[in-house]
C-alpha cells in the first residue's frame, strides 16, 4: 500500500473513494460540507432521510454521485461531536477501511485529519489512519497453494485543506516504517514452527541487517557453551534444530551514545518440554517467538526512519521439546551469571533462554534494556488481549513506556516488581528455582528476571496477551512495535536536546 499527505478538495480529487465524516445529530465535516455543496446536496439528503445517522463506525457507500471527481462517496458516522476521543475516531477508521476493502476501488481519498480528536495531535491521526489501512490489507497467504485475489484498495491520500506542515509528513513517513516493520513482524509470527525455526530467524536478521546496513552476529551452541549460557542451552536440548543467539547493531547515533537493547524470546516452538503442554490450541505456541519477530520489527522500522539513536537487538532462540536428552524437572543448571537455577517446570523456559540473554546484554555497555516476550499465560488472565505486561526497575523508564504505548495506541500496564515477591523464588538446592507457583505468575516471572539485571536500567513487556489473536482471527497483530518504535521516536528526541 502506498500513503501520501497533500492538499485537496474532496470534491475536485480523482479517486475510487472520497471519505468524509458525519457527527451523530447529521452535522458533516467542513470536507463533507464541500462535497455536499458540490453534489447539489445530495450528502444532505441522505441524512436527513435517515440512512446515515452518524453512530460512531456506521457507514454508508454512495455510488454514482455527479458533480465530483471520485468514484464514490464513503460517509463515516463519527458519533458525538463533543465526545470524539481516539475510540470513535479509531472505530470510524476501522469501519472506513472495512467498507473499501469491499469495493474494487483501487485508491482512496480520506478527509479525516482535520478533524479534531480530543487529546490527540495531528501526527496521532495520521500514525492510526496509517496503520489502520495496514490492518485491513494484512493477509497470511504466503503458504496457500492458490493466494486469495490481492486487495484491490493500493493507493491511500490523505487529504487537507492546508499545505501539509513538515511534522505531518514526516509522521507519514515513520507510520508507513512502523507498518512495515509490523509487517515483518506478523509474517515471521505466523509462520509455522516447522519453517520459522531459530535458524531461520538468524537468516532473516541477516537479510536485515545487509539491506539496512546493519551489524550482525549470530553465536552457535559451541560459543555459547564458551561463554557459559547453561541456562539457555538446557532449554535446547530436547530438540534436533540448533539454537542461535543473535545480535544486530543499528548505530544511528552518536559514537558515544550508549545503546538501548532490545531483547526478544525467541521460542521458534513452546511444547513445553518434559512438562509437557496440554494439546488444545498448543500450534499456537509457535508464536513464542512473537518478542524476536517484534525486535526484529522494530529493528527494521528504526532503521527504515533513519532514527539518530543506537539501538541493539539481542535475540535468544531455540525450541522447548521434549526427548531423551531434554531437561527434567528438578535439574540444576549454572546460569553465564553464575547463579544457579533449578528448573521446577521445563514450561517456564521463557526466562531460563532470557536470563543469559539479559546477562549477554550488559557487554553493549547500555543505557536502557527492555525485553519483550510471551512470557506468561497468567499474563492473558490479569489484562486480557489488551494491554501488554509491564514491569521495570525504575519507574521513569516505566512511565516512559506507557506513554509510548498509550500514544502508539498499543497500550502496556504496569505490575509491581516489589521485593515481596522475591522469596517464592527461593529454592532448597540452587539461587532459586524457575517458577514461583500459580499467584502472582507474570510478577514471580518477571522477579525471575530481575536478578539478571542488576547493572542496568531495564523493563520487561510481557506479550503473552496481546501478541497475537486467538479464534477465526487467528493471527500474529504485529504489537508492540508501535509502541517500542514510539519510545525510540522519544528517546532520540531527547538524546538530541
Ligand atoms: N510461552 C508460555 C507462555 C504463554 C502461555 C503465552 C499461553 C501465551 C499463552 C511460557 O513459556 C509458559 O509456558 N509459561 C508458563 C509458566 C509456568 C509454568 C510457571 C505458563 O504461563 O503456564
Ligand atoms: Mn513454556
Ligand atoms: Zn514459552
Amino acid at each position: 500500500m502506498e500513503f501520501s499527505i497533500k492538499q485537496s478538495g474532496p470534491e475536485k480529487q480523482r479517486s475510487g473513494c472520497v471519505i468524509v465524516g458525519v457527527h451523530e445529530g447529521g452535522k458533516l465535516s467542513t470536507a463533507g460540507q464541500q462535497l455536499d455543496k458540490a453534489t447539489g446536496h445530495r450528502l444532505s439528503d441522505f441524512i436527513a432521510r435517515g440512512d446515515m445517522d452518524g453512530k460512531p463506525g456506521s457507514t454508508l457507500m454512495l455510488h454514482h454521485v455527479e458533480n465530483i471527481a471520485a468514484e464514490r462517496i464513503l460517509l463515516v458516522g463519527l458519533g458525538k461531536a463533543a465526545e470524539f476521543t481516539a475510540k470513535p475516531f479509531l472505530d470510524a477508521l476501522r469501519a472506513i477501511f472495512g467498507a473499501l476493502q469491499k469495493t474494487a476501488s483501487k485508491d482512496a481519498a480520506l478527509y479525516l485529519i482535520d478533524f479534531a480528536v480530543k487529546g490527540r495531535d495531528e501526527a496521532w491521526k495520521i500514525k492510526q489512519t496509517v496503520m489502520a489501512a495496514a490492518e485491513s490489507d494484512y493477509r497470511c497467504d504466503q503458504l496457500k497453494s492458490k493466494p486469495a485475489d490481492a486487495p484491490a484498495l493500493r493507493k491511500i491520500l490523505l487529504g487537507c485543506a492546508g499545505k501539509p506542515s513538515v511534522a505531518a509528513q514526516q509522521a507519514l513517513d515513520q507510520a508507513v516504517a512502523v507498518v512495515h516493520g509490523m509487517k515483518l513482524t506478523k509474517d515471521l509470527g505466523n509462520l509455522p514452527g516447522n519453517i520459522c525455526t531459530p535458524t531461520y530467524l538468524a537468516d532473516q536478521a541477516k537479510a536485515i541487517a545487509k539491506k539496512h546496513k546493519l551489524k550482525v552476529a549470530v553465536l552457535e551452541e559451541k560459543d555459547m557453551q564458551k561463554l557459559g549460557m547453561h541456562s539457555l542451552l538446557s532449554v535446547t536440548r530436547g530438540s534436533h534444530q540448533p539454537a542461535k543467539l543473535i545480535t544486530l547493531e543499528y548505530h544511528g547515533g552518536d559514537k558515544k551514545q550508549k545503546p538501548v537493547v532490545l531483547v526478544g524470546k525467541g521460542i521458534t516452538f513452546d511444547s513445553g518440554g518434559i512438562s509437557l503442554k496440554p494439546g488444545a490450541e498448543m500450534d499456537e505456541m509457535k508464536y513464542d517467538m512473537c518478542g524476536a519477530a517484534s525486535v526484529l520489527g522494530t529493528m527494521q522500522a528504526i532503521a527504515e526512519m533513519g532514527l539518530k539513536l543506537n539501538v541493539v537487538a539481542v535475540i535468544p532462540s531455540c525450541e522447548n521439546m521434549p526427548g531423551g536428552s531434554a531437561s527434567k524437572p528438578g535439574d540444576i543448571v549454572k546460569s553465564m551469571s553464575g547463579q544457579t537455577i533449578e528448573i521446577l517446570n521445563t514450561d517456564a523456559e521463557g526466562r531460563l533462554i532470557l536470563c543469559d540473554a539479559l546477562t549477554y546484554a550488559a557487554r553493549f555497555e547500555p543505557d536502557t534494556v527492555i525485553d519483550i516476550a510471551t512470557l506468561t499465560g497468567a499474563c492473558v488472565i490479569a489484562l486480557g488481549h489488551v494491554a501488554t505486561g509491564l514491569l521495570s526497575n525504575e519507574d521513569k523508564l516505566a512511565k516512559e513506556l506507557l506513554e509510548a504505548g498509550d500514544h502508539a495506541h498499543d497500550r502496556a500496564w504496569q505490575l509491581p516488581l516489589w521485593e515481596d515477591y522475591q522469596s517464592l523464588l527461593d529454592s532448597n538446592f540452587a539461587d532459586m528455582q524457575n517458577i514461583g507457583g500459580r499467584a502472582g505468575g507474570t510478577i514471580t516471572a518477571a522477579c525471575f528476571l530481575s536478578r539478571f539485571t542488576k547493572d542496568y536500567r531495564w523493563a520487561h513487556l510481557d506479550i503473552a496477551g496481546t501478541a497475537w489473536k486467538s479464534g477465526k482471527d487467528k493471527g500474529a497483530t504485529g504489537r508492540p512495535v508501535p509502541l517500542l518504535t514510539q519510545y525510540l521516536i522519544q528517546r532520540a528526541q531527547s538524546v538530541k536536546q
